[in-house]
């Protein structure tokens, strides 16, 4: 595990993927505020000539049990708005409003196995460590499935719907088991709210109760976080002193 402690989030995060990036890539995208800034980079770095997305297709974490897709706060709808519309990246999400939401989970890993598997993969993380949707209590081992929020992640996301009554209660989300399949895990968290879940995530013991925690098991996997959220890190001059002694050529 590398733990990156800076202010620039976004720009480590976008160096990380950037650096898969070729036709034929797969990115694993995901939701939630965290993302935004690495998204915003990448679409500068395109911009200006320094990263090109041709080839390259996506796929997201999780969706809404009954939302629609053309929904403005679907995952789906997010994700096209916010990176892969403006990127021409082809992406593709668990669809919440399938008739047969167990097919849909079936179908779902299957085309993220056809694909190739993900190359890299950005996360965020939940104030109660989950990642993708899988609440505390999930399979360390779980594949995509319907997982039913907590009262905690459904306050949290109120801030995207008219009221917390309209958060869905139900979602579908890529499994523990699933996320762990990617070759490298970029997750970026940032402010004080996620400081003791990153501390739980990174230097916790494995286990159910933080969901995050289970990356320990990964061997490639970057948490980008800020100085608010690494507060609670144990560590934390440690990994500053290995940044500071990092290799040239390493790369982040
Ligand atoms: C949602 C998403 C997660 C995301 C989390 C944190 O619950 N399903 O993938 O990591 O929100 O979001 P934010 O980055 O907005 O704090």
């Amino acid at each position: 595990m590398e733990v990156v402690i800076t202010e620039n989030p976004g720009i480590v995060a976008a160096d990380a993927i950037a650096a898969h990036v070729r036709r034929g890539t797969v990115l694993g995208l995901a939701t939630g505020s965290s993302p935004l800034p690495v998204y915003a980079e990448l679409l500068r770095r395109r911009d200006a000539g320094a990263v090109v997305f041709d080839g390259v297709r996506a796929f997201t974490l999780d969706e809404y049990v009954g939302l629609p897709r053309s929904h403005p706060q679907s995952y789906y709808s997010v994700i096209r708005r916010e990176f892969t519309d403006p990127a021409g990246i082809p992406v593709d999400g668990p669809d919440g409003e399938a008739a047969d939401i167990q097919a849909e989970a079936t179908r779902y890993e299957a085309a993220i196995r056809d694909a190739g598997g993900v190359d890299v993969q950005l996360l965020g993380i939940g104030t109660d460590g989950h990642i993708g949707f899988n609440e505390p209590g999930s399979s360390l081992a779980s594949r995509t499935r319907v997982k039913t929020l907590t009262p905690q992640t459904r306050a949290d996301n109120a801030r995207f719907f008219d009221s917390a009554d309209d958060v869905p209660v139900h979602v579908l989300t890529q499994g523990l088991g699933t996320i762990l399949e990617a070759e490298h895990l970029v997750l970026v968290a940032t402010g004080s709210g996620k400081a003791a879940a990153v501390a739980a995530a990174v230097e916790g013991p494995v286990g159910a109760m933080c969901p995050a925690s289970v990356l320990q098991l990964h061997p490639y996997v970057t948490f980008v976080v800020d100085e608010a959220a690494a507060a609670d890190l144990r560590l934390a001059d440690y990994y500053r002193f290995v940044a500071d002694h990092k290799p040239q050529d390493q790369g982040w």
